[in-house]
């Protein structure tokens, strides 16, 4: 079959990765109310072209944090990724530097920082940051990302404990048993599952620190070098704390619906935070993107960014670093497609007018 969208890759991938393991990538928390309304929140926003204008030459690069992307387009932390391809995380990385956009490598990867590096040093790499009840543990994996080159820092703040995945208890979920958690030796690098449990659940929830709070942040802003941005923002109240102690990003995520059910889409929760701190922080999101217009419709709503979680993991799976590559192609692609018909050659020229909710339709 050739494949041709991000959808066909899932199709694809479902064939590939063992059940256990496509069950943890695809779940989302709960009945999926949210993982649903990921994808459906994007379908419900319209596309207002403007005609007549020049789009002969596009241009869709951007700057983030100094850096020069090739597209607003860039890779979500997900935890595990040798699961779906014995490279993982590493051939994920290049696929990112190979595009020109930047790769967020999880604190549960099956890589560890130090062979992301090495495997993709040109790859703009961030760090996706879990803190463990080990404070100087977590503060040491800070600075083997920041001597390992990695760029900013992602706190991701919606997971004091793992959202209710059911497959992930139906399936007994646990890694299998040549792969490590690879950032970490000893206990902190392994887990195991009993019937009716999942593994990865249990591990957070004796992990992970649970008692976060903002003060937390401060501690991070404190030792760290790098930017901070946080993941897993849905209100504007939380955006304006961010933004008050001093964060320079935020990432707009409900954690692919991972976390708890019913929380709103990214893209719904987007544009309160955008009104309430947009001028002040680098505003991006994940959640839900499966085509190049859903890309268009996050940049019109205020994204400077838009991650892939998933997707990157099923053209890992079909391919490896060739799959990342050919995803973020047709995402690419797509994009530019959208930016020429609808009037907008650069991505200052998209703005809210682009877009509308299908509900003024019905008027
Ligand atoms: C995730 N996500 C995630 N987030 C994070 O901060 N650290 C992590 O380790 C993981 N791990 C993880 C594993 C898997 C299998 C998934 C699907 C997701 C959330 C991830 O970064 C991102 O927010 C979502 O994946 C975005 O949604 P889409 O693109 O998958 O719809």
């Amino acid at each position: 079959m050739v494949l041709v969208s991000v959808d066909d890759y899932e199709q694809e991938a479902a064939k590939i990765i063992p059940k256990s393991a496509y069950d943890y990538y695809k779940s989302g928390a709960g009945n999926e109310l949210s993982l649903n309304l990921n994808k459906k929140c994007y379908d419900k926003i319209r596309i207002r072209p403007k005609f007549l204008v020049d789009v002969s030459k596009r241009d869709m690069s951007c700057e983030i944090f100094g850096e020069h992307f090739s597209a607003p387009i860039g890779i979500s932390p997900t935890a595990m990724q040798k699961m779906a391809h014995s490279e993982g995380e590493c051939a994920n990385a290049r696929a990112a530097g190979q595009h020109k956009i930047p790769f967020i490598l999880s604190t549960i990867a099956t890589s560890s920082i130090e062979e992301v590096a090495q495997a993709a040093p040109n790859t703009v790499k961030w760090f996706q940051l879990y803190i463990y009840k080990d404070r100087s543990l977590t503060e040491s994996l800070v600075h083997r990302a920041e001597s390992a080159n990695f760029k900013a820092i992602v706190l991701t703040v919606d997971a004091p404990v793992f959202g209710l995945r059911r497959a992930d208890k139906r399936n007994a979920f646990t890694m299998p048993p040549h792969l490590k958690l690879a950032n970490f030796v000893g206990e902190k690098s392994d887990f195991k599952s009993n019937e009716g449990v999942s593994g990865i659940n249990t591990y957070v929830a004796s992990q992970f620190d649970a008692s976060l709070t903002w003060k937390d942040v401060k501690w991070l802003l404190s030792f760290t070098k790098l930017p901070v941005i946080v993941k897993g923002i849905l209100t504007k109240e939380d955006a304006v704390i961010a933004v008050n102690l001093g964060v320079k990003g935020i990432i707009v995520s409900n954690h692919g619906a991972r976390q708890i059910d019913s929380v709103p889409a990214s893209i719904e929760a987007l544009p309160e935070i955008v009104q309430a701190v947009g001028d002040r922080v680098t505003i991006m999101i994940d959640g839900g993107v499966t085509q190049g217009t859903d890309i268009f419709k996050a940049i019109a709503l205020g994204a400077k960014m838009v991650f892939i979680g998933r997707n990157a993991l099923w053209g890992l799976a079909v391919n490896g670093q060739k799959g990342v590559e050919h995803i973020i192609e047709i995402l690419k692609n797509e994009l530019d497609l959208a930016m020429t018909l609808a009037g907008t050659p650069t991505l200052k020229d998209i703005n809210k007018e682009f877009v509308i909710h299908e509900s003024y339709y019905s008027k």
